[in-house]
């Protein structure tokens, strides 16, 4: 069966026959697919609506389920459903009883009380609605997963400053970290409606699709990059910034690893839509462009599939393997298979070295910074590593020492 079939049809309706409960699941899908029918006719009907409209009709269904129905949103809108709607008549200003929708695709405002499902949707419906290139400035999105505070802050905010308008910064914190940013840091007012992340769970990967779907709404960011609070840029952003807009290819670390910690995380329940050979490994800490980040935060055939896996185990390591896996198997030709993101590995363990005070030195930066040889474009480079990991904080003070000597970050 083609993934394209697969993606269309229902579960598989025999298996949800054999209780009450999952009966009623079935009651609910039935409902849900008669509802989205209705929905195509009505957006058939009047080609004259526009994207906005779709979504707050969109919106208007999918408060219709209730919270704690399966997943409600059926597989994917037709394109045509799209392309009907992206009339180029201004569009009207909607009000969805909170933020007004305009809010949403506002690039100054990021905060909101939607809904994962509503987020992604309203994420994954914007950017599919606004295929072609956006014509004006194009934006990198730096993406910080982070518990607490931003430790290397101070670093960050010299290699942000002057290039206003050139990126965008989005923060997902743990919920209750309460720290105030000071209104003159470029982080201020950049943090995500965000819930708890556990370490290897689906919780991780959820806020990873998070911190995508809000940076999609921006429609000028083209890049996207996930950091954590122990990353660092090892160059100035004039650098960093050409090497990712002028690239061909995403940087996400995706490699097959027939191991214990590889293929043996593969669990054969996966099968028929991710066979072993199929599987995956990588670092979590990717790169990518928008078309691959629409993908993600749309996908509704292999998340659904981790998610079912991951229930039953304490640690799934989902981090480690969706994306390395969804990307190989879907867009392996625009992949460079290489992280941008500095880590060693050298000691094993769970947990990759970490870097306290003592050990930051000119050398260890400059062995970072071009110490490797990669292909970029095409052609052989030694700039392999645009941020590097793990710093502990107490590392700050030497690391803004190197700084304009070193990394020219001024
Ligand atoms: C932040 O949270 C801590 C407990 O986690 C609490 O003691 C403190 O008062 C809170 N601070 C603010 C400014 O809300
Ligand atoms: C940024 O770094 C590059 C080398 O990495 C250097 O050639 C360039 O002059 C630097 N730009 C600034 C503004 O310092
Ligand atoms: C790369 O991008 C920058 C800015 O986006 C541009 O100035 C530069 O000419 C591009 N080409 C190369 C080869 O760096
Ligand atoms: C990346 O890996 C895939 C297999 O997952 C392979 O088909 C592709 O050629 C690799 N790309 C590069 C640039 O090595």
């Amino acid at each position: 069966m083609s993934l394209e079939q697969q993606k269309r049809l229902f579960p598989p309706i025999a298996r949800l026959l054999n209780s009450h409960l999952k009966l009623r699941i079935l009651f609910s899908h039935l409902f849900l697919f008669l509802l989205t029918f209705g929905l195509v006719l009505a957006i058939t009907a009047s080609f004259y609506l526009n994207s906005f409209s779709v979504i707050r009709l969109t919106t208007q269904f999918s408060h219709l389920t209730s919270p704690s129905s399966p997943p409600s949103i059926p597989s994917q809108l037709p394109p045509s459903l799209l392309s009907t709607s992206s009339s180029s008549s201004p569009p009207p200003v909607v009000h969805v009883g909170r933020i007004e929708l305009k809010g949403y695709i506002d690039p100054d405002v990021i905060g909101h009380d939607m809904s994962d499902e509503e987020l992604l949707l309203r994420a994954s419906m914007v950017a599919r609605a606004h295929k072609f290139p956006n014509k004006g400035t194009r934006k990198v999105a730096f993406m910080f997963l982070t518990k607490g505070p931003l430790v290397m802050a101070p670093l960050w905010e010299k290699f942000f400053r002057g290039n206003e308008g050139l990126y965008s910064i989005y923060v997902h914190a743990h919920p209750s970290f309460n720290e105030t940013v000071p209104e003159d840091s470029v982080f201020f007012g950049r943090r995500i409606p965000s819930k708890e992340v556990k370490w290897g769970q689906l919780t991780m990967l959820d806020a990873e699709r998070r911190l995508l779907a809000n940076a999609l709404l921006d429609l000028s960011n083209e890049r996207f990059i996930l950091l954590s609070e122990s990353c660092i840029p090892l160059f100035n952003f004039t650098t960093i910034y050409s090497y990712l807009t002028n690239s061909t290819k995403t940087f996400i670390s995706s490699y097959d690893d027939p191991g214990p910690t590889g293929l043996g995380r593969y669990s054969h329940g996966m099968s028929p839509h991710i066979k072993p050979e199929q599987w995956r490994k990588g670092s979590q800490w990717f790169e990518m462009d928008r078309p691959r980040a629409v993908e993600i935060i749309s996908d509704r055939v292999y998340y659904p599939v981790f998610r079912r896996h991951c229930k039953s185990r304490r640690s799934c390591y989902v981090d480690e393997h969706y994306i390395p896996t969804f990307v190989s198997m879907r867009f392996s030709g625009r992949n460079s298979n290489r992280s941008l993101t500095w880590v060693d590995w050298s000691k094993s363990g769970p947990h990759p070295a970490r870097y306290w005070r003592g050990r930051v030195t000119v050398e260890l930066l400059e062995r970072m910074r071009s110490g490797s040889v990669c292909e970029y474009n095409g052609e052989k480079t030694t700039t392999c590593f645009l941020f590097a990991r793990k710093f502990l904080p107490n590392s700050l003070d030497r690391l803004l020492k190197f700084a304009p000597k070193v990394l020219r970050i001024h």
